[in-house]
């Protein structure tokens, strides 16, 4: 099969607006040049409908027809609505295209009328779909662009899926997006053709989330602030221009060694499983947020007790990594430490630096806490950051020295 001329041309009909992503574009284009179909998959917000959106005006340049479907949560429930989306407005061109039994079968399945069903109307709706397809394809490429695939309601995936899986040579290609957090995003291949090329949208690196926060007009930002928002985002884009936000319209910065503020809509994603917490578990958990590096270890000695039976129950909510990785305690997600941080009331935070100013082994690092388990001055407070500070100098370390002093 030839790959078309403008193949090796990234930067020509992409949008300006999508930062990075050039190898999974090229990868994408190479197999939608050659007629294969695309399934992007990833977290919430990472970029799948931004890259669907570029992806599909370059491509749909060169079909006759696109079909395109974007489905809800909240209308998953609705049968055949997705494939109203795709083929409502081209009905009228095939209708008269299919056989008499199939287009009855179409139009009550797509205008809500008869009370179709996909067991009652079985074989003639799916044979339906395929024809219209071919019909379609007659005419010149088809391209189908189907954002959200994991909110598809149930009727319309399974009938993509059986024509997908006969249109052979015909001209139909699909690029799709999926929501998911791992490896599950193979069942939704199935609405797709074989040999459909699965792109894992992966995290954007610090130089991009910077890119990004520049362009959405976060200008200015310092540094070590980039390199927060992209530890606590996770090179997540959604999350770090929500960071960005939050902070734009923070008043007060967070002091040094604070977390980010966490806006509300993002504490949103984990507070439901923070909420399955119990009490004493969410307890060791800030103080495995305030930390630097916690361990099992100094949880104990900041007076946690129960750290390991917590942090399992954590683990099991997914709060917590569960891969072994030294002793280091690791939350699944950065955003996840940062939200619980947020969220807890300021005497807790304080308590929690308060048992950390005493169970950290490096002083610098008590130093932090105990500044942050301080409300405004206190001489002794002050006294230990001083020498902290000159510790910090003394070994090379000025900015952490200047957020001290
Ligand atoms: N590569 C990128 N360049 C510029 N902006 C981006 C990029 N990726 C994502 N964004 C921005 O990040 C936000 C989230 O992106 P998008 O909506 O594409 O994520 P998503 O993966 O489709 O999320 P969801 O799972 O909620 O559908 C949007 O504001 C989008 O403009
Ligand atoms: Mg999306």
């Amino acid at each position: 099969m030839t790959v078309p001329r403008d193949f090796k041309e990234p930067a020509r009909c992409r949008p300006d607006l999508v930062i990075g992503r050039e190898e999974l574009f090229a990868q994408a284009r190479e197999q939608l040049n050659r007629g294969g179909s695309v399934l992007l998959h990833g977290t919430a917000g990472i970029g799948k409908s931004t890259v669907l959106r570029a992806l599909a005006t370059e491509c749909g340049e060169a079909a006759r027809t696109v079909l395109r479907c974007s489905a809800t949560e909240s209308e998953s429930h609705l049968p055949f609505l997705a494939l109203a989306d795709l083929l409502g407005l081209v009905l009228g061109e095939v209708s008269d295209k299919l056989p008499a039994a199939q287009r009855t079968a179409l139009e009550s399945a797509l205008t809500g009328r008869g009370e179709s069903t996909l067991q009652r109307d079985g074989l003639a709706l799916r044979l339906a779909v395929l024809s219209a397809l071919r019909a379609l394809a007659a005419e010149g490429p088809v391209l189908v662009v189907a954002d959200d695939v994991q909110w598809l309601d149930p009727a319309s995936a399974e009938l993509l899926g059986f024509a997908a899986r006969r249109l052979g040579e015909t001209p139909v290609r699909m690029l799709c997006a999926v929501r998911t957090d791992g490896p599950e995003y193979d069942r939704h291949l199935r609405a797709l053709p074989p040999d459909s090329l699965a792109v894992r949208l992966n995290p954007l690196s610090r130089a991009q989330v910077s890119a990004l926060l520049d362009h959405r007009g976060y200008t200015g930002l310092q540094r070590s602030t980039v390199r927060d928002i992209h530890r606590t985002s996770g090179g997540n884009p959604l999350f770090a221009l929500e960071l960005g936000r939050a902070l734009a319209e923070n008043p007060t910065p967070p002091r040094p060694g604070e977390p980010l503020p966490v806006p509300t809509s993002l504490r949103a994603l984990v507070l439901n499983r923070l909420g399955m917490l119990s009490e004493e578990a969410r307890h060791t958990l800030l103080v495995a947020s305030a930390g630097a590096r916690p361990t099992p270890a100094l949880l104990h000695t900041a007076g946690r007790e129960n750290a390991e039976a917590e942090m399992a129950q954590a683990a099991a909510l997914g709060l917590l990594a569960t891969e072994a990785e030294g002793p280091a305690v690791r939350f699944a997600h950065p955003l996840i430490s940062a939200a619980l941080y947020a969220e807890a009331p300021a005497q807790e935070r304080r308590a929690a630096h308060r048992a950390l100013s005493t169970a950290a082994s490096d002083p610098i690092e008590r130093a932090r806490h105990l500044a942050l388990a301080t409300v405004g001055t206190d001489p002794e407070v002050a006294a230990r950051l001083a020498e902290a500070a000159t510790l910090a100098r003394d070994r090379g370390a000025p900015s952490m020295a200047a957020s001290l002093g």
